[in-house]
């Protein structure tokens, strides 16, 4: 494939990429620019961190997993280009020199990207920002105090790099689609992806590329045929209407939680602790649910609030609760050449609660994720949707659970009934997050813990007060 970007403001252009080449061994091996750090290679240490731009604006990324061909068209500044041409400080090199933020210096490079791309977006939140950025050395103090300190500080003219609009596919070839070779395709709409894929069922499908980038860097399989989804336009839209959001496959984590951040405020909490600003920057929610992973965190959030799967195979199209997706571990309901185009979910979901549960805060895999939405009408259960994460093989409601509560009156003692049933529904598998019982006594005790929080008791353990 050939791809065309702005590198530290120059132009680059690229013939014959390989698919699954990684920015980040492009930029040290190739370019020699080594200021960008391989920590663990995998998405988590924030060491490789560079900034991408392109119309969505300016976004922090591992370059680690991150393909080469999912910055065509885009301006990418690694840390070489953080300060100004002619040796210029940039304001977080600055003040990460006067508040001592630097030790071993290896997690900075990685450090100061992301703070730059904070500090151009305006961003406050320093703790969500660096979340995904590994110290071992300094502690996060220092840095922190560095981030508040630039934040008022003009951003400097050379960071606003703005992508040409006549970068990337400047090379037409032959394949299908008309554009590049086959084997490898960047299609733009939703009519060449369903094309393209009818014709190539076995082809891979990337998307942000945080799971498939480790199918590369840590599983070393090679992917030949492939499918780029990041240029599809028609895939990252969300539309809403007076009940609904409908949010396209390829919408990633991060404007997710833009869209719900008001209307659907405990989904949003739980999106703020999925991966770190990095991951949700590139993470899809239609790879999250496309993998079918057990431990997936939007698949119980989802299923709890009914929300509704759209899938396209050609020109076919069809509609399915989220929950009928899931068959069984590593089995879902999608033919070959079948993608997945949309989730529609309601636009509000005021009773639902989504829990958790990992073995740190920020930047971890749940070991159970919960979704509770119970509705309660003259104080009696109407409707009870219950689903979990981490709990079988596949995310699932838990029926028998939601049979005990519904109907009844909405008091302590259903909710403890209830969570006896907890066992009918879920078998869980102990595993070096956590063992059978700990999930089963967790996933019963979230139930409790909706219980709590609706009667009014303040549940939050950041926010524990004497
Ligand atoms: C450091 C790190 C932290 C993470 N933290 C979390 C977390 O907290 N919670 C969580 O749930 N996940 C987490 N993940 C996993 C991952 O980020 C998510 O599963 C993510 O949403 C996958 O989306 P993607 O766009 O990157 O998918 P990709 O990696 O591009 O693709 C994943 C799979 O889905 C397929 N696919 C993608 N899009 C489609 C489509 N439209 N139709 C059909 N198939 C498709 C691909 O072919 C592939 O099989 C983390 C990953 C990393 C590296
Ligand atoms: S090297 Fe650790 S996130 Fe990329
Ligand atoms: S300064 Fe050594 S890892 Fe951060």
């Amino acid at each position: 494939m050939d791809i065309t970007f702005l590198l530290n403001g120059e132009s680059v252009e690229l013939r014959n990429v390989s698919p699954t080449a990684t920015l980040l061994d492009w930029l040290r091996e190739e370019r020699g620019l080594t200021g960008t750090k391989e920590g663990c290679n995998e998405g988590d240490c924030g060491a490789c961190t560079v900034m991408v731009t392109d119309a969505r604006g300016a976004r922090g990324l591992n370059a680690c997993i991150l393909f080469l061909p999912q910055i065509d068209g885009c301006a990418v500044r690694t840390v070489e280009g953080i300060g100004g041409a002619d040796g210029t400080l940039h304001p977080v090199q600055e003040t990460m020199i006067a508040h001592h933020g630097s030790q071993c210096g290896f997690c900075t490079p990685g450090f100061v990207v992301q703070m730059a791309v904070a500090h151009l977006n305006g961003d406050r939140n320093h703790d969500d920002a660096l979340a995904g950025n590994l110290c071992r050395c300094t502690g996060y103090a220092p840095i922190i105090r560095a981030a508040e300190a630039a934040a008022d500080t003009p951003v400097p003219d050379w960071m606003t790099d703005t992508p040409p609009a006549s970068l990337g596919r400047k090379i037409p070839s032959g394949g299908p689609g008309g554009r590049q070779p086959p084997g490898l395709d960047a299609p733009e709409t939703l009519d060449e992806l369903a094309t393209l894929y009818a014709a190539r069922p076995d082809a891979t499908l990337i998307a942000g590329a945080t799971d498939l980038g480790l199918w590369v860097t840590k599983s070393l399989r090679e992917l030949e045929d492939v499918i780029f989804l990041n240029r599809c336009a028609d895939l990252q839209q969300i539309t809403e209407s007076d009940h609904s959001l409908r949010i396209g496959a390829g919408v990633t984590m991060d404007r997710v939680l833009d869209a719900v951040r008001d209307l659907n405020p405990s989904y949003a909490e739980m999106i703020r602790r999925y991966g770190s600003a990095q991951v949700r920057a590139a993470a899809t929610i239609g790879g999250n649910i496309a993998n079918g992973s057990p431990i997936g965190d939007n698949p119980p959030a989802l299923i709890a609030m009914g929300a509704t799967l759209h899938l396209r195979a050609g020109d076919h199209t069809r509609d399915m609760p989220l929950e009928d997706f899931f068959f069984d571990y590593g089995k879902q309901d999608r033919a070959k050449g079948e993608f997945v185009e949309a989730v529609t979910i309601p636009r509000h979901a005021p009773r639902l609660k989504v829990y958790k549960l990992s073995k740190r805060f920020d930047q971890d895999i749940s070991a159970v994720c919960g979704a509770v939405n119970i509705t309660v009408t003259d104080g009696s259960v109407a409707q009870a949707r219950i689903a979990f994460g981490g709990m079988a093989g596949i995310p699932k409601r838990a029926s028998a659970v939601e049979a005990a509560l519904t109907g009844a009156t909405w008091s302590e003692k259903t909710v403890r009934a209830a969570m006896a049933k907890m066992a009918e529904d879920f078998t869980p598998l102990s595993d070096m997050r956590a063992s059978a019982g700990y999930r089963l006594h967790t996933a019963e005790n979230m139930l409790l813990r909706y219980w709590h929080e609706d009667q009014g008791t303040r549940s939050n353990v950041l926010e524990v007060s004497a």
